[in-house]
């Protein structure tokens, strides 16, 4: 693949960075290091933590930041229009109850921010659950989970038939984790959707938040695989690697996930479908930057980073049973 000349900041500074934001977002503790780099990009990095903390404020204050409240003036999320719907509200951690119920609670936030470590036998690459529902799975148009245990089970087309919560769960795990289903009344599946339910306590039964799935984008448009391979060395190789590899800590851990290779997500995933990544990228990326790619754009990144290599998904041909795949579907 071509290499774009460009500046590139030092993992380890851009890991300081995310581990700030991680900080003040999650309230995890994260070992920050430090290490002396040039003015330059000391100026930026101060600049992009600023951005980051604001971001993660107005998360904080419930609030839907700045940038997805004009994503959904300007299209409504995923699941319908906006307009008198719930908004997306990451409870008060000292809500969890300090009894059996609160320990899968606090499981299934574990589970969920370190599926890989946590998770060894049914996960296949090296991502978790937040690589994609940012946040703790509590950030509007990042797929949030809030409300969930509400509106599931419901019916859906790739399988043609109603799903549990728990199978949708076992969908990402089988797909976006490139792993293995967990047994439905396992410990640790009962600790997921314990976590989830957690989330939606002050959520209406079976109403769709406003941030559900991600902003919109024309699916319409034609991707444009080479524009997206430029834009993408632009402006995502910096984290995520110059071939979507991303950056890694000694203990396998990533400090930037993968986008493609063998420690991706598979051909199967929904982030894998040329749309759904550029919806999701559109929102989300470059990350504390959401909301600045034009939907052309995304959708060209998408198309490039989406088929890059990366694990295969065995009986594709199964999905959408009832012939009605959408055109993005990977066969
Ligand atoms: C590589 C990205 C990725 C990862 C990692 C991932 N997911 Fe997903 N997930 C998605 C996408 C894409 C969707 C579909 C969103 C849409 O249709 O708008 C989704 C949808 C879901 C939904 C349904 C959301 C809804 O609104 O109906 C649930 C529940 C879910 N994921 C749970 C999980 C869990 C639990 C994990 C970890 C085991 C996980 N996901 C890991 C990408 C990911
Ligand atoms: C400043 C660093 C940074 C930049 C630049 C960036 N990302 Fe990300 N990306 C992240 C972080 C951090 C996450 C989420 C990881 C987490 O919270 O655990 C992420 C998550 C993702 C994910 C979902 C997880 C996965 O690995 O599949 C995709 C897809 C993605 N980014 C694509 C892109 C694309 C495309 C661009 C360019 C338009 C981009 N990113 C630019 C840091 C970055």
């Amino acid at each position: 693949m071509i290499n774009f000349p460009r500046a590139k900041p030092s993992s380890l500074l851009v890991a300081t960075i995310f581990a700030i934001s991680a900080v003040s977002m999650t309230g995890c503790s994260n070992s920050s290091e430090t290490k002396a780099v040039d003015r330059l990009e000391e100026a930026e990095a101060l600049a992009r933590v600023k951005a980051l903390e604001a971001r993660a404020e107005t998360l904080k204050g419930n609030m839907p930041a700045a940038s997805d409240m004009s994503a959904s003036a300007g299209g409504g999320d995923a699941a319908g229009a906006a307009g008198g719907k719930p908004a997306i509200n990451m409870p008060d951690e000292s809500t969890i109850p300090d009894d059996e119920r609160g320990a899968a609670i606090r499981r299934g936030l574990q589970i969920v921010n370190h599926t890989y470590k946590e998770m060894p036998n049914n996960v296949g690459n090296q991502l978790n659950c937040t690589s994609c529902h940012l946040g703790n799975g509590s950030e509007a148009f990042a797929a949030p989970w809030n409300g969930l245990p509400g509106i599931f089970p419901i019916y859906r087309s790739r399988g043609g038939r109603i799903n549990s919560l728990q199978e949708r769960v076992n969908g990402c795990f089988e797909r976006s984790m490139n792993g293995t289903a967990l047994d439905l009344g396992s410990d640790d599946m009962n600790a997921i959707i314990s976590y989830m339910t957690w989330l939606s306590q002050d959520m209406p039964v079976g109403v769709s938040p406003e941030g559900r799935g991600f902003v919109k984008v024309n699916k319409e448009l034609e991707p444009n695989p080479e524009t997206g391979e430029k834009l993408f060395a632009e402006k995502c190789s910096v984290c995520h690697g110059d071939n979507g590899e991303g950056q890694y800590n000694d203990d396998g851990t990533y400090i930037y996930p993968a986008v493609a290779g063998d420690k991706s997500f598979n051909d199967g995933a929904g982030m894998a479908r040329t749309y759904t990544a550029a919806a999701f990228i559109k929102g989300k990326m470059p990350f504390g930057q959401g909301n600045t790619l034009s939907d052309q754009e995304a959708v060209d990144i998408a198309a490039y980073f989406t088929h890059l290599p990366r694990p295969v998904k065995a009986n594709k041909d199964k999905d959408w049973p009832n012939g009605d795949a959408p055109k993005d579907v990977r066969r």
